[in-house]
């Protein structure tokens, strides 16, 4: 089995990468992975060497580097993660949204189209649902729930959902969808709340909560994620979309003072800035579809999930303080310096 891996650089490829080359070691996987400021190959160091795995540096819209590799490797299985995937540098720069997540996207498919493909799964978030209301705790997002975006991000992951979704009825190409909540784990670049709340306290720096910090994300450990994931490309039914998530829901602000108690810091660290533009309040799965059909559930709860977390930045400091001493000192300044 050959599987190309898109975006296994960063964060949830990246421990996708690790996740199946550590479980099947008859697969091989290629990671074609363009490496802008997200993708960092110290997070695939560790499988650099390993037989099964090649790497690419690459751009998903690309069409003639992306055929000749179809052309190569003769893939039976593409995950697609690659994207731009901050909702805060959707809001500053949307277009290039549109060319990684949009253009990428329909070039992968086409590849799919012209060589042949045994699945083609696009690894996509629940928020292309928008939002829920904070006072409504009865709503979930189910497969059924109408795309109804907020940001550019998520408004350009929706356009590629739908794409995805006309290929496999138009060309009935095995197309499968997953739409998963926040992930958070090893390897989660420190421009997202959990690394960058962790990287700060380590650093005794302000810890920028937007708005209240009353906004809800449903958290779900990246491992869990990665064999949701899987499941789908081996048992998910064809032309199916698989909710991931459940019932790990936190306050912004009840994630920051974990951090802040975990690592032993003072709750004055809390900064409350400038909300951001168009915020979506509540993100919550209903994870039912594939509880039932696949038999997946989370294996780790958020209250373990985090200390685990915690730890593993301050076993890999390197790994993070590399980035937040490079070109992110930039991005810090504009995002945060008169918020
Ligand atoms: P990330 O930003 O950490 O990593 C994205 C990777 O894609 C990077 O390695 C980057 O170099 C690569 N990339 C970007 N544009 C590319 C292009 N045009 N060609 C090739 N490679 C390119 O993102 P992440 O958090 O790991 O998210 C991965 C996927 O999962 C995304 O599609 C995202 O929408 C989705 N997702 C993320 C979350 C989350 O909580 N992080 C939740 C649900 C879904
Ligand atoms: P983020 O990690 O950017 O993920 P998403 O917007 O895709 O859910 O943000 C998670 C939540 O944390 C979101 O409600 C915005 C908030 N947030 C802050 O309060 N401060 C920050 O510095 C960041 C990056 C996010």
């Amino acid at each position: 089995m050959t599987i190309i891996v898109t975006g296994g650089a960063g964060f949830i490829g990246g421990n996708f990468v690790h996740y199946m080359l550590e479980k099947y070691s008859n697969y091989r996987i290629i990671c074609l992975d363009a490496l802008t400021y997200a993708g960092n190959l110290e997070t695939l160091q560790d499988v650099m060497e390993n037989p099964n795995f090649r790497f690419i540096k690459g751009d998903i819209a690309d069409r003639a580097l992306v055929y000749s590799l179809f052309e190569e490797e003769k893939p039976d299985i593409i995950v697609n993660f690659a994207a731009e995937s901050h909702v805060d540098r959707s809001i500053e720069n949307p277009e290039i949204f549109l060319r990684s997540n949009v253009i990428g996207t329909s070039v992968l498919l086409d590849a799919c189209r012209k060589y042949g493909i045994k699945r083609y799964h696009q690894v996509s978030t629940d928020e292309v649902y928008g939002d829920l209301p904070l006072d409504r705790t009865d709503l979930f997002f189910t497969e059924e729930t109408p795309i109804h975006t907020s940001s550019p991000y998520s408004a350009s992951k929706a356009a590629a959902d739908l794409l995805v979704q006309a290929y496999g009825r138009t060309y009935h190409l095995p197309i499968t969808i997953s739409r998963c909540s926040n992930n958070y784990g090893p390897y989660h670049f420190p421009e997202k709340l959990i690394p960058l709340m962790i990287a700060n306290c380590l650093n005794d720096k302000p810890l920028p909560v937007y708005g209240k910090g009353e906004n809800v994300r449903d958290w779900l450990y990246v491992e869990d994620h990665c064999r949701a994931i899987d499941m789908i490309i081996h048992k998910g039914e064809v032309g199916e979309v698989y909710n991931i998530g459940g019932h790990n829901e936190r306050t912004n602000l009840q994630v920051v003072k974990t951090i802040i108690q975990a690592l032993g810091k003072s709750e004055s660290l809390i900064t409350y800035v400038t909300d951001r533009p168009g915020h979506d309040m509540r993100y919550a799965i209903d994870p039912t579809k594939i509880k039932n059909d696949l038999g997946w559930e989370p294996q780790v709860l958020f209250d373990e999930g985090i200390q685990k977390t915690i730890q593993w930045y301050l076993d890999h400091k390197t790994w993070w303080e590399n980035i937040i001493n490079g070109e992110y000192q930039t991005y810090y300044e504009k995002m945060y310096a008169n918020r």
